[in-house]
């Protein structure tokens, strides 16, 4: 654990053990805030409400505990994951990501974004276009840079949400989907691509999957936690990626058991293991 405390301008904490991650995560005290918090705390949570919003308004993914708005989309999503016709909608999209796996045709973006985008639009197909709005929107929630600077500064990241929006016909779930989720599963893609194929499906979704670096909260009231006295506005950073590798679980990767825990928690390792064992792998 680490904290960083200069009074006004940043108090933060930041946490990588599993148990420690865990409890935070599901703490009612801290939340997806919107106010408060030293200077470079508010600068962190204006650059995520700026980049985690369509048209329509914030994305679940930033939305906090309490918000009804938040809930009615996870229910939402949580139907459309369960629903039975699921699985034969994505055959095409699965089959495209297992080519891919097997002979390294076609480009991991636009088949892990075509893939999610099909949950919520049935004839999505990712271009370019969306594409390039997904990795506008990690850009500017990744590490500040000219570049995120210049696509705030001129509508760039604005025009992007409104691609996607319109590619989701208005789902934010969706649109967390594929400009959020997306490039971890690019990546899971590559990386089943250098995989053996007499590797057991169970063992590549622990291998080949990959989770947020973090996800953020902030406390909302005066907290005593496992990482110690949490004041209100305290940033507090949790290292997902780096806890899954320090654990077994792979619930963690997903905060599975959090209010906030992904709602394809199920769904990402089962398509994990049909793209698998599409490719010719061991079931
Ligand atoms: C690629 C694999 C994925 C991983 C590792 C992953 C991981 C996560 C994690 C760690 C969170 C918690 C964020 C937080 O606490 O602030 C989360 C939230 C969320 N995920 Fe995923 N996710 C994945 C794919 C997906 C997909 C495919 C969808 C949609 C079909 C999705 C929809 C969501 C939504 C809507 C939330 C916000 C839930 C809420 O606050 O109520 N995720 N995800």
């Amino acid at each position: 654990m680490r904290s960083l405390r200069i009074p006004g301008l940043i108090d933060l904490i930041s946490v990588s053990d599993p148990a420690l991650v865990r409890s935070l995560a599901d703490n009612p005290d801290l939340d997806r805030r919107n106010e408060g918090g030293p200077l470079l705390v508010r600068m962190i949570r204006r650059r995520l409400a700026q980049t985690l919003k369509t048209p329509e308004g914030a994305l679940p993914s930033n939305l906090p505990r309490g918000s009804g708005e938040r809930s009615t989309m996870r229910k939402d999503l949580v139907e459309r994951l369960k629903d039975p016709d699921l699985d034969a909608a994505l055959n095409g999209a699965v089959e495209q990501c297992a080519t891919f796996v097997e002979k390294g045709e076609g480009d991991p973006g636009l088949l892990a974004q075509t893939l999610f985008g099909r949950i919520f639009v049935a004839d999505f197909a990712a271009d370019i276009q969306t594409w390039e709005a997904a990795k506008t929107i990690n850009q500017s929630l990744g590490t500040p840079s000219f570049r995120s600077l210049f696509s705030r500064l001129t509508g760039k990241l604005d025009q992007a949400q409104r691609v996607l929006s319109r590619a989701m016909a208005g789902d934010r779930s969706g649109v967390h989907a594929i400009s959020v989720a997306v490039h971890n599963f690019a990546e899971t893609l590559e990386t089943m691509r250098t995989l053996d194929r007499s590797t057991p499906a169970e063992q590549v979704v622990a291998v080949a999957l990959v989770v947020p670096d973090r996800v953020v909260r902030q406390g909302a009231s005066i907290a005593e936690t496992l990482a110690g006295r949490v004041r209100p506005g305290t940033l507090v950073i949790l290292n997902v990626a780096e806890a899954q590798l320090r654990s077994p679980d792979p619930s963690i990767g997903f905060l599975r058991d959090a209010w906030s825990g992904c709602p394809a928690h199920a769904f990402v390792p089962h398509m994990i293991t049909r793209i698998w064992i599409a490719a010719g792998g061991k079931s």
